[in-house]
């Protein structure tokens, strides 16, 4: 594996998404790693990422004494690149402007750029830069601006670029690291097959023969982590699914499909839900209320289960969160002992976290190895508070029916026509309009329904999707003729901002 040391660039956790794509493990620690814990993990290599300071600041960020020495190849970037030839016996000079953005290679040359042919278009952000070479190295690449902008020293196994590799930007960067996994013969086997293997090894060594629980909430990382814990432990994991009635139609069935070989026990709380719903049509208080009787439901339930010895509480914990709760760099030893969901702390629960050192498309991979059905690998995301959110005004048993059906056409319609696929999320909201229209013969005053789908990386900003005319056409029939209290349906086109993608 290759460790890399955070020195608080924002491209650190791109770079060891870099290497996991190329199959190769590997893992971000604080640039002041122990010089032991690094060892503990026998990496074959190391790599100094970028980051904001200038080697001169007083407090400039330094890795643990005798890591720069060890016998194995070292590859600063940016700000490691600066750190490591001064290190060497370079010099390193604060430029009074920072290079920022798109250079174009001017040469280049060396191991790093191995089979590299063609222009070489690399993403640079830096302040400072290496005026003078350590001796014993080479310059391995320049651009008009930077004339040392990557050096190397092959005995001692040292190289340095200051450009990104790791961006986009870069578009050759990924063969720059694979040219260094070559140099380090770290072996390629970090593969989805692999990894499964070695959580199931892990998992069983730290749980042994005692009790797991997991929450199941029917997204695709909790239903790996269930299908995953059930291959790796069998019958000592109990899965709990709370059904809060405000699911989409079919959804409870669906889980229970794909865990069915699994001990589920699906707690249905649908009535305590509503009947705190009722009546409630502020968007807040609907979030709160869900909220706060879920941790109530599961609460019983882990009470329940820790009654009768179970001892650990597995969580779908990512890398992204694990990285996001250190807060950045220096924040050693990573720890993220949040209970789930808010649970009280007298639980003594302890924390099963198997995906912590995973990001999201890895474990979609691991969920095809674990033959997770397509329908949930591939679900577009769900709120927490399900359907609450998609009805505005007050809920009720008959307005989630209409909702739960408008909504199973919609993404029934969309599968049927290859779009669920080219859309990041779709979804069906029930309004408390009711407007005049005329079936038959007949006049009718029915709900209005708006339908949503958008296109976004995570959610964070959104554009509507631009879905075909034809297929809108389709499928605001088909739900006007098969959910009689519909009489009307129309199609958001705002973006978010300044919409949001749910409707409250
Ligand atoms: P908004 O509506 O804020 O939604 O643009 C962004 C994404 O987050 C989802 N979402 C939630 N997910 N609990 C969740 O687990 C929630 O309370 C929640 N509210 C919104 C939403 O579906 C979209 O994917």
């Amino acid at each position: 594996m290759i460790v890399i040391l955070d020195f608080g660039s924002q491209f650190t956790r791109l770079i060891a998404r870099r290497f996991r794509e190329l199959n190769a493990f590997s893992m971000i620690l604080p640039s002041n790693a122990p010089l032991e814990e690094i060892l503990k993990l026998e990496p074959k290599a190391i790599v100094l990422s970028g980051g904001p300071n200038s080697v001169y600041d007083t407090d400039a960020p330094k890795p643990s004494a005798g890591v720069l020495e060890l016998a194995m190849p070292i590859l600063g970037i940016c700000y490691g690149m600066n750190f490591l030839a001064q290190h060497l016996g370079g010099k390193v000079e604060a430029a009074t402007v920072r290079e920022y953005g798109k250079s174009v290679l001017s040469s280049y040359a060396g191991t790093l750029f191995k089979g590299i042919e063609g222009e070489f278009v690399a993403w640079m952000s830096h302040g400072d830069g290496v005026k003078s070479i350590p001796s014993h190295c080479s310059i391995t690449c320049s651009t008009t601006d930077t004339a040392i902008a990557g050096f190397e020293n092959l005995e001692l196994q040292r190289f340095g670029i200051q450009f990104h590799p790791e961006v986009v930007h870069t578009p050759k960067g990924a063969l720059v690291l694979e040219n260094f996994l070559e140099i380090a013969g770290v072996t390629r086997d970090w593969t989805a097959e692999h990894i499964v293997d070695e959580l199931i090894a892990d998992i069983r060594n730290k749980v042994g023969s005692d009790k797991v629980m997991l929450a199941v909430s029917g997204g695709v990382d909790s239903s790996t982590l269930a299908l995953l814990l059930q291959k790796a432990i069998g019958t000592q994991l109990t899965a709990v699914f709370v059904d809060h009635g405000l699911l989409r139609l079919n959804e409870r069935s669906e889980v229970e499909t794909a865990l069915a070989n699994a001990d589920l026990r699906v707690v249905d709380a649908s009535k305590p839900f509503l009947s705190a719903l009722e009546g409630v049509s502020d968007p807040e208080s609907k979030r709160k209320i869900v909220g706060r009787e879920f941790i109530r439901v599961f609460e019983r339930e882990a009470r329940a289960l820790e009654s009768q010895g179970y001892r650990w509480l597995a969580q779908g914990t990512l890398y992204p969160d694990v990285i996001e709760s250190a807060g950045g760099i220096g924040a050693a030893n990573i720890k993220s002992h949040h209970n789930v969901g808010g649970l009280p702390d007298d639980l003594k629960f302890e924390l099963l976290e198997p995906f912590r050192l995973l990001f999201k498309d890895e474990v979609r991979e691991i969920a095809k190895v674990l033959g997770l059905p397509d329908a949930i690998r591939l679900r577009h995301p769900f709120p927490g508070p399900g359907l609450s959110i998609r009805i505005l005004g007050d809920i009720t048993p008959e307005k989630i029916d209409i909702l739960q059906r408008v909504d199973a056409i919609f993404i029934s319609g969309l599968k049927e026509w290859n779009l669920y696929d080219a859309v990041w999320q779709a979804l069906a909201v029930l309004t408390p309009v009711r407007s005049v229209g005329v079936m038959g013969d007949g006049r009718t005053y029915s709900y209005l329904v708006a339908l949503r789908a958008v296109t976004s990386i995570d959610g964070m900003t959104a554009d509507w999707a631009r879905l075909p005319h034809d297929f809108l056409e389709f499928v605001s029939n088909k739900i006007v003729n098969a959910v009689p209290e519909v009489n009307r349906v129309v199609y958001d086109i705002t973006s978010k901002p300044p919409a949001t993608i749910e409707w409250e």
